[in-house]
């Protein structure tokens, strides 16, 4: 059984009540049980932090072991060279995921440090973002 981390990044704790009109009325808790339904056949793990350092320490943990992980980083996809390196350091691919069409926002939120050492980018899809992550390891 190919075993998936989802790993979500800074404020994702709050998604469903946090700007519902960006980022949806659904909470990732309520969500991923109907992803564990949906891919019964893979063993889909959750992580949440709202701490860089906690996030990078969970890629070492399962970066080797682990055959894919969608992360959405949150807003430390456009700051962090740390979780950046992460990525590059370790052997399990990484899909980067957003919720948001981020290229239709702020300037700032054009840039990642993240997508260059991602296997693929998927964004804008709202909450769905995630399903097409882990769907791009399920073959
Ligand atoms: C986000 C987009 C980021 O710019 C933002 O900081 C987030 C969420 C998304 O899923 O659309 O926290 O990663």
């Amino acid at each position: 059984m190919k075993k998936i981390l989802i790993l979500n990044g800074p404020n994702l704790n709050l998604l469903g009540i946090r700007e519902k009109s960006i980022y949806g009325d659904q909470s990732f808790e309520s969500y991923f049980e109907s992803l564990k339904q949906r891919f019964s056949a893979i063993e889909l793990h959750y992580f949440q932090s709202n701490s860089e350092g906690v996030i990078i320490d969970k890629l070492h943990e399962v970066g080797f072991s682990f055959d894919g992980i969608v992360l959405n980083a949150g807003a430390y996809t456009h700051t962090s060279i740390a979780i950046a390196d992460a990525i590059a350091g370790i052997s399990t691919p990484v899909v980067e995921v957003h919720i948001s069409n981020v290229h239709q926002r702020e300037n700032f939120r054009q840039h990642s440090y993240l997508s260059k050492n991602c296997k693929g980018v998927i964004l804008g899809f709202g909450i769905d973002s995630y399903r097409l992550g882990v769907e791009s390891f399920s073959d």
